[in-house]
């Protein structure tokens, strides 16, 4: 044993120093080598240990069991293993949907039903480095017109899904939501909740749960890395979001959910406003196909930088259908399968869906596994090499931990499929990235995943649901924001109290009925509006509240409407309308709130 470490026992409880003698055991002399020298504080060794002792608590399986990991993982990665070998990849099972065609429409109502019975789990710990916002990425508004922020927006559609399942006679229904926040994020998602009375929810449905950073590694054989400025501080770094699996098994969540009769989970992301068009058919298509686990993806182009769902078999039969990164696909194809490697087919896009971290998981499934793993997901290290010899690093790296990652440990007989929406646009459209680096993404043929795209993604998906049942709703024209050329067509939205699924909109409007001009906005709040005929050339705002009821006939709007406007030296904008490269010019707006509407020509 390291002197220095014996000779300060006194100053710890036998406890405490139990763990520091066994971390130092793990070839780890290093991190208290320098306590004999004079400048070394008892206060600063207390110190040094109490955030040991933290990190054992909060790193999933301990801090011994993370060096353990972490220097086999490191071996790995110097020796150049990988993971996927003697693996072969093919397509797995999964479900294939046309947004708003029929099996479509089906699937979501039924999604719709199953969700009765789903708890909901928001990932929302990320710092969000290429988009760059100062604030919580959760408090930006999912579209301008509206103005709801994404959090509210997601309990406003969690609620309206408990709301119908009380009206089909489930009196005690409640929906739990769980929000994983990090240091990075968690004070400002308890203020922003605090401040808006959890939009609506009450405070005990929702849990908030804070993922921890883990100690960072400073070379090949996994020595803690100390702060090069605080030799009594090991340095730590984010995880990655596949610690909600080990937070929900702390918490006890999934046996909870099972005892209350809960059957699916549903994860999503922080920033993906029209999520609920894929989420609910693939809860769908979950119920029908009995998935344990279903992931939500997209069609991908070859080569296309997103994660590919692949089924990977091995000689001795051990199979699995998880998410394997694009860089990794390729490689594996050609050494098995296809000397081509990632190409597309007749459809013009991969074979191999594109994974978009959202997944429906059976909860008594998920409840079984994380019994037996703990929670713990297979982790990676990308450590960035000095040179060749692979032994030190350019910078201290940390073990990772995907989200997605989650079936790899699944029982061989447990059912893994997906549900593609094949039109991107009408359920993933993320703000992830700052205007400058969503350009560069469009250069490089890639979806710029920005405000800007994410809000001409919420007109587009809510324009196409209406004119798909027969409404007319003008074209839209491309215009160009932040040097990112989107197509805006009407700006149409409204709550989900109003409409989750296409099944709603049909009974609660007469399309044929229903026209809305290029520059004009609709947007409908409250469950109990019936459109029977209505023409917008203008700005229109419907707001029925709770046991209100608005039904519109004959009305006509027509007025200046709103414009959509370019940021220039005149009106530089706020960071929240920099993000997305406009402001919003509101000249006239007609309202309508009252009980029954009446007829007019002009608003
Ligand atoms: P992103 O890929 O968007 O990453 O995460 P990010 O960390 O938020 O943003 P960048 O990479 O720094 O630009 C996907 C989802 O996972 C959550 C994010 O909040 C987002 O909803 N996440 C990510 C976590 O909850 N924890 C993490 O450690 C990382």
């Amino acid at each position: 044993m390291c002197d220095a470490l014996s000779g300060s026992a006194h100053l710890f409880e036998p406890k405490v120093f139990e763990l520091l003698t066994a971390v130092q055991e793990e070839d780890q002399s290093h991190l208290f080598e320098h306590w004999g020298s004079v400048d070394a504080r008892d206060a600063d060794k207390r110190r040094l240990a109490y955030q040991i002792v933290l990190l054992d608590q909060t790193t999933p399986g301990g801090i011994v069991s993370y060096i353990r990991r972490a220097r086999e993982l490191l071996r790995d990665s110097r020796d150049g293993v990988n993971p996927l070998d003697g693996y072969t990849p093919s397509v797995p099972e999964g479900v294939r949907l046309d947004f708003g065609s029929c099996e479509y429409k089906e699937l979501q109502s039924a999604g719709a039903t199953a969700a009765a019975s789903a708890a909901f789990v928001l990932v929302a710990g990320g710092l969000g480095e290429r988009l760059g916002y100062s604030g919580i990425k959760i408090a930006l508004p999912a579209d301008t017109a509206r103005g709801v922020s994404f959090l509210q927006l997601y309990i406003e559609s969690i609620l309206a899904l408990q709301e119908q399942a009380v009206a089909r006679g489930q009196q005690d229904c409640e929906l739990p939501l769980i929000i994983m926040t990090s240091d990075d994020t968690h004070k400002q998602t308890v203020k922003f909740l605090e401040e808006n009375s959890n939009f609506g929810m009450n405070p005990g449905q929702i849990a908030l749960l804070k993922q921890d950073k883990v100690a960072c590694l400073s070379d090949s054989n996994a020595h803690l890395a100390l702060d090069a400025s605080d030799s009594f501080r090991i340095q730590t770094k984010p995880h990655g979001h596949g610690d909600v699996h080990s937070l929900i098994h702390a918490a006890g969540l999934p046996q909870k959910w099972h005892q209350q009769g809960l059957k699916w989970v549903c994860f999503f992301q922080d920033t993906n406003a029209l999520v609920f068009n894929g989420l609910l058919p693939a809860l769908g298509a979950s119920v029908r196909e009995n998935y344990a686990v279903n992931s939500l993806a997209v069609p991908r182009k070859a080569k296309e930088a997103i994660g590919a769902i692949a089924k990977l078999r091995r000689e001795d039969g051990h199979e699995m259908t998880v998410n394997v990164e694009y860089n990794q696909l390729g490689p594996l194809l050609k050494s098995t399968i296809s000397e081509e490697g990632d190409v597309n087919d007749d459809s013009g896009f991969s074979p191999f869906p594109g994974n978009i971290n959202q997944l429906v998981l059976k909860v008594d499934e998920y409840a079984r596994q994380l019994q037996s793993t703990g929670g713990i997901v297979p982790e990676f290290v990308n450590p960035k090499y000095k040179d060749e010899s692979k032994t030190e690093f350019k910078s201290s790296t940390r073990l990772e931990c995907m989200m997605q990652d989650y079936p790899r440990g699944l029982a061989p007989d447990a059912k893994v499929g997906f549900t593609v929406i094949n039109q991107v646009w009408s359920t993933y459209s993320p703000v992830k990235n700052s205007p400058e680096a969503g350009r560069l993404k469009v250069a490089a043929n890639c979806p710029s995943h920005t405000g800007t795209s994410a809000e001409a993604d919420v007109y587009h998906s809510h324009c196409s649901m209406l004119r798909q049942l027969g409404a007319r709703v003008a074209a839209p024209e491309a215009v160009l924001f932040n040097g990112i050329r989107v197509h805006l067509g009407p700006r149409i939205t409204w709550s989900p109290s109003f409409a989750l699924t296409f099944h709603e909109l049909e009974e609660k409007l007469n399309a044929a009925e229903l026209s809305v001009s290029q520059r004009s906005v609709l947007i409908i709040e409250g469950a109990d509006v019936h459109i029977d005929s209505l023409k917008v050339d203008g700005a229109l705002w419907i707001r029925c509240g709770k046991g209100a009821q608005v039904r519109m006939q004959g009305f006509n709007v027509w007025n200046a409407g709103w414009e959509w406007q370019p940021l220039d030296d005149t009106h530089p904008g706020t960071e929240q309308e920099q993000i997305r490269g406009f402001h919003v010019k509101k000249n006239e707006t007609a309202y309508q709130d009252v009980l029954v509407a009446v007829p007019s020509q002009r608003a």
